[in-house]
């Protein structure tokens, strides 16, 4: 091989390498759509019963016999609705072990009929009903952007979980809430979350964020990998570093050659 031959391949092989080492990253994967989850019917007046029953063993301590709170234990519950009971019972945030612990998700403690039967009792208190919520009838983009403005502060734009900021508080992912949840939510604002009226967030506001919140779960990633859905830096970082090993390696094997 004469010198310009060589030098001629070598540019060959190291800009093929290059150029397969950035085809890695334009796999496309699949787009996703959850759906949302129907409301519940209304209370029978046996179910109101049975959750009297039950939350008179598993709830009047901390929020006394009719609901109406007991001191340094639980707050009242007249008037919360079947919307804050669905929400704190659904994702196991009560009973609480200890007034003073920070209601967190954990698995329900009760099945899907006794939580009906709970919610029914709660909500013959009055109240907000549990929402009704259709992702499909939000619009991905306008949840995308009321996202950002309203709740990404907390839950970070891929809604991924953060820290709130001033409380050392954490605002926990939303990967495992349903649509009527993302829902109940917001307009309940648990613990350190404010809440948000239909007049901030209206039905249709909701349903986009609601859509936009499940999106963020199966996320279409039509340049490649989503690398943690972060922003362009990280993607530009991991294209310059496959590119640079790669170049690297070539230089090397070529130089190596060169030496022969
Ligand atoms: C050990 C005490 C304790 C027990 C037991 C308990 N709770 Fe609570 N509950 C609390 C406290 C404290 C809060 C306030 C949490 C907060 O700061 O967000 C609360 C909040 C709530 C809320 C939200 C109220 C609001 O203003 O939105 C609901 C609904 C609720 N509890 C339902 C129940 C039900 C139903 C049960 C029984 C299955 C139950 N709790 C058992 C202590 C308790
Ligand atoms: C000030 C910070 C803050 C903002 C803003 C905020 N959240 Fe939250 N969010 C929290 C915290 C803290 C919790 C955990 C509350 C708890 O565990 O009781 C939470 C809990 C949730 C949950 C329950 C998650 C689960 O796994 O059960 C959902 C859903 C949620 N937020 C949605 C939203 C949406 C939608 C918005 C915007 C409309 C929003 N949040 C705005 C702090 C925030």
């Amino acid at each position: 091989m004469t010198r310009r031959v060589r030098w001629l391949a070598a540019a060959l092989a190291t800009t093929s390498v290059a150029f397969a080492a950035l085809g890695v990253t334009l796999f496309a994967s699949a787009t996703g759509q959850a759906a949302g989850v129907p409301a519940t019917a209304a209370a029978s007046p046996s179910s109101v019963a049975r959750g009297r029953a039950l939350f008179v063993q598993a709830c009047s301590a901390c929020h006394g016999f009719n609901a109406r709170g007991v001191a340094d234990m639980g707050p009242s519950l007249i008037g919360v609705g079947a919307q804050a009971a669905d929400f704190y019972l659904s994702t196991g945030r009560m009973p609480l072990n200890n007034p003073r612990d920070p209601p967190v998700r954990n698995p329900p403690a009760f099945n899907r009929q006794q939580i009906s039967d709970l919610v029914a009792y709660v909500g013959s208190f009055g109240g907000p009903p549990i929402p009704v919520v259709d992702p499909a009838q939000g619009n991905l983009a306008h949840g995308f952007q009321e996202f950002t403005l309203s709740c990404a502060g907390c839950h970070q734009v891929g809604a991924a979980g953060g820290i709130v900021t001033g409380t050392g508080g954490v605002a926990p992912p939303l990967n495992k809430v349903t649509g009527v949840q993302i829902v109940e939510a917001l307009r309940t604002g648990p613990f350190l979350m404010p809440r948000f009226t239909p007049r901030q967030l209206s039905t249709y506001d909701a349903d986009s964020v609601a859509r936009y919140v499940l999106s963020t779960r199966d996320p279409a990633d039509p340049g490649g990998w989503g690398i943690g859905h972060i922003g362009p830096v990280p993607e530009g970082m991991v294209a310059w570093f496959i590119a640079l090993v790669a170049l690297v390696l070539v230089a090397r094997v070529i130089g190596e050659r060169g030496e022969v």
